[in-house]
């Protein structure tokens, strides 16, 4: 059987101190529960602190981003070497909201936002393959836009999304990678897929990997699904037959709420 991976997505929230009374609450909140991999990622500026405060917890760390260079004239950028100096063991690419076309506005948010991160199918797979060369375990994001989904285009574009991620690398690597369904329309909106279809999606998620890679990486490979998971919803998703785990946006920053979400993958 997979291990459920349980991984709460701070994004841009929290100075060091902030960082460490959430993680605080949440170590005394988690119940010892070896069966699932919990994971926090928070900011980069929170790492080292977050790792002093888990060395001897269940909980794990992970980082929000990586760039596929190891060192070099990169103004901004966070390596794979430094995230493991930092103490990760994970990390995110490909996330929505570093995915997208520099400076142009996205249909689908209500803000003003700009896709400023330009993140592509080919840098995601530079990210996840840089990922794997530094033995840090890649959970690499796919998901539709609400265009997409309602121009019944879901199934395609997250298996383009899956076979651009896994290009160049090995079956056995791949039997490592954790994906993330996330629709976007889905993510910060409070408007969960509805289990059985995240469940259809995680199952072409997982075929995808199978006519890639082989039977046996399909099988191993462990799916996420994340988009507005709350203790309430966590359970009916994770108890679907291709869904392994979650990535948790908003309610990993309520110590409460993550522990709920863990207590339902348990
Ligand atoms: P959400 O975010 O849980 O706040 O919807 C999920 C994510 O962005 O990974």
């Amino acid at each position: 059987m997979r291990k459920p991976v349980i991984a709460g997505n701070w994004k841009l929230n929290g100075t060091i101190a902030e960082a460490l009374a959430l993680v605080t609450e949440l170590k005394a909140l988690l119940p010892t529960n070896e069966n699932v991999d919990v994971v926090v990622c928070p900011p980069f500026t929170a790492l080292g602190t977050v790792a002093a405060a888990t060395t001897s917890s269940a909980i794990q760390l992970g980082g929000q981003d990586i760039f596929f260079r190891q060192k070099g004239a990169y103004t901004g950028q966070i390596s794979g070497p430094m995230l493991l100096d930092c103490g990760c063991k994970y990390v995110i690419m490909g996330h929505s909201e570093r995915r997208g076309r520099f400076g142009v506005p996205e249909p689908d948010f209500t803000d003003d936002v700009l896709r400023v991160f330009g993140d592509n199918d080919t840098t995601v797979n530079l990210k996840l393959r840089a990922a794997l060369a530094n033995g840090l375990i890649p959970i690499c994001c796919v998901g539709e836009i609400l265009s997409e989904r309602e121009t019944g285009q879901t199934d395609d574009v997250v298996r383009k999304q899956v076979i651009a991620a896994l290009k160049d690398v090995s079956p056995e690597e791949t039997a490592t990678v954790i994906f993330a369904y996330e629709p976007v329309w889905a993510i910060g909106t409070g408007k969960v897929c509805a289990a059985d279809e995240a469940d259809r999606v995680c199952g072409i998620i997982r075929a995808t990997v199978a006519s890639i890679a082989g039977d046996a990486a399909a099988h191993a490979v462990r799916i996420q699904y994340g988009g507005s998971v709350k203790p309430d919803n966590a359970q009916d998703l994770l108890g679907r037959p291709n869904i392994d785990g979650a990535l948790v946006g908003g309610a990993s920053l309520k110590a409460a709420d993550f522990a709920g979400i863990v207590i339902a993958a348990g």
